[in-house]
């Protein structure tokens, strides 16, 4: 960091320790100004990651993701599942390096390949099964995913790179992907409804039932049936540098932690009668009954308690 940068923040530092928060917004805003500035080069690539299998197999099969710099991104999202993962589909062959690169690298998988390419065929064998067909076809994909039985750990669309083809195979095979399964989109460079489309996914990561109480979302454990399908099965969208993985999962479900409705109510009914006692208490002692007064009381862990009791006496 230089020093310009560094003798800014520690300014900052000071005027929030201070509580003088005009200053200290002032000075933050001044580092992002020079931040912002900054146009040097970084100065050393991203280091390897020494335990990264993936970015060795690329080196050796050179697949056309390997120059997109895709396979650490790769390799974050896919070492959990590598040796679980039996079925895997990249639509896109053009040549057996990728393929390979799979084949090696998820020991326990079927890779499925699909292309549009007639030539393609001739990287069938080992564990690798190739279908030759066009990614936006319906026919094909509803025959593609009769014949595999779908159930898919992993699809990778690596193929015509369209808008079009990519929410049409989106379409057909993330409903085919299993139940945690992975979705990965690359190149999705220039195409703002590819963006839009990866946002309204977010939203669906993000979707709280209409008229929720807010205030009672960590004991929110069903959807119901009136939430959109991709938004009670959808866990997460990464974003990297042209590339995006979307995986599947259930919602509010996976949250291993759920508490069940009915004992969140129990703890929020229990919570609130200790307020209401402390509100009790205060007003014995002819003291006013506010917001500061019960926090100090109950301590500032409690303050949501407090804001829940006076909101609800009105
Ligand atoms: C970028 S290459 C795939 C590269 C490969 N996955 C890799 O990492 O080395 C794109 C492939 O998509 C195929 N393709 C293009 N349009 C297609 C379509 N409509 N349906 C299926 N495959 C298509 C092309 O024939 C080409 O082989």
């Amino acid at each position: 960091m230089d020093q310009r940068l560094q003798d800014t923040l520690a300014k900052a530092l000071a005027w929030e320790k201070q509580g003088n928060w005009v200053d200290a917004v002032a000075r933050r805003n001044e580092a992002l100004d020079l931040l912002l500035a900054r146009t040097e080069r970084t100065p050393t690539p991203r280091p390897l990651d020494p335990t990264d299998s993936l970015e060795t197999l690329g080196e050796v099969h050179k697949p056309s993701k390997r120059s997109h710099d895709y396979l650490h991104r790769y390799w974050k999202h896919f070492r959990d599942v590598q040796f679980t993962a039996r079925k895997v589909v990249e639509v896109g062959v053009q040549t057996e390096r990728s393929i390979n690169m799979w084949e090696e690298f998820f020991p326990n998988a079927t890779i499925f390949g699909l292309d549009i390419d007639p030539v393609c065929q001739n990287y069938a064998g080992g564990r690798k099964k190739i279908f030759i067909g066009d990614q936006t076809d319906e026919r094909f994909q509803l025959e593609f995913i009769k014949e595999t039985g779908g159930d898919f750990d992993i699809v990778i669309d690596d193929g015509l790179h369209s808008t079009y083809s990519m929410l049409k195979t989106f379409s057909y095979l993330y409903p085919a992907l299993n139940d945690h399964g992975i979705y990965v989109i690359e190149d999705v460079q220039k195409k703002p409804a590819i963006l839009q489309f990866l946002a309204q996914l977010m939203e669906f990561v993000n979707y709280m039932p209409p008229d929720f109480d807010l205030l009672n979302w960590p004991g929110l454990s069903a959807f119901g049936d009136s939430a959109p399908w991709l938004a009670r099965n959808t866990i997460g969208v990464s974003f990297h540098r042209y590339i995006a993985f979307i995986e599947r999962g259930f919602n509010p479900r996976d949250n291993r932690y759920l508490i069940e409705a009915e004992e969140f109510q129990r703890r929020v009914r229990e919570q609130q009668d200790g307020v209401r006692a402390a509100a009790e208490e205060l007003e014995l002692a002819g003291l006013p009954v506010t917001q500061e007064s019960l926090v100090a009381k109950l301590g500032r862990r409690s303050a949501h308690h407090v804001d829940r009791y006076l909101k609800g006496k009105g």
